[in-house]
């Protein structure tokens, strides 16, 4: 069946892995990190999420861009690279994302069809405001909402929470989008419309109920509501 999304009049993205490449920031310097650039690149990510839920369980709070730096230390430890300078690089280059190829034109869509768009993000505000620059979609975003002033990191209800706070809208209003799996589960258990991008086809998560749509990219969202 499909679903009914005639309610919603705002679209909420997820930043990392959805809006941006998490692992572009390994490209520029896959030649110096050589054969294992793929493998840092992965763990650096499962460290960055394990670390934002272990600080959040543990109530200690430090913003995404030290969580960052720390996963980052952590994997180029676990593979024996040892280089300060080649580390700065890599967590620069984490300000420079490439974003996927139909964010662009799916945020244009959206707000040329009087639907608000806003990210929802674990980043810190100068790191999702970096992010935001160089991909050139600032004028395509009413609102970059980050998780730091409430200093607790998704899938928290009271993040999502935010995103209902700022633009004054009903959960059943909402739209959320994100290709994480475990963020889909906390959006969906928090009560949003959710869209799953599964970008790498992973298995579902069993930790929610099943989100509204599940779609290879954030284009294939526009049909389903009907704009
Ligand atoms: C975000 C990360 C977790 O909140 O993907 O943007």
């Amino acid at each position: 069946m499909k679903p009914d999304l005639s309610a919603v009049k705002l679209c909420v993205f997820d930043a990392y892995g959805t809006l941006f490449d998490v692992h572009s920031a390994v490209g520029p310097h896959v030649q110096t990190l050589g054969a294992q650039a793929q493998s840092i690149s992965m763990l650096w990510r499962q460290k960055q999420l394990e670390y934002t839920w272990l600080r959040s369980l543990m109530g200690r709070y430090v913003d995404f861009q030290q969580v960052t730096a720390q996963a980052l230390s952590y994997a180029l430890q676990a593979h024996a690279v040892s280089d300060a300078t080649l580390e700065q690089r890599l967590l620069h280059s984490y300000n420079q994302l490439a974003s996927y190829p139909e964010v662009a034109a799916t945020l244009k869509q959206l707000r040329e069809a009087g639907i608000a768009t806003a990210i929802l993000s674990n980043g810190s505000p100068a790191m999702l405001k970096a992010a935001v620059t160089y991909a050139q979609i600032g004028d395509l975003i009413d609102q970059v909402i980050s998780v730091d002033d409430l200093a607790i990191y998704k899938p928290d209800p009271r993040v999502y929470q935010l995103a209902l706070d700022s633009f004054g809208v009903a959960k059943q209003q909402v739209l959320f989008y994100s290709s994480n799996a475990w963020d889909v589960a906390g959006a969906v258990n928090f009560g949003f419309h959710v869209a799953w991008i599964n970008r790498f086809s992973q298995p579902p998560e069993p930790l929610s109920h099943a989100p509204t749509l599940i779609l290879d990219n954030l284009q294939q969202v526009i049909p389903a509501l009907g704009v």
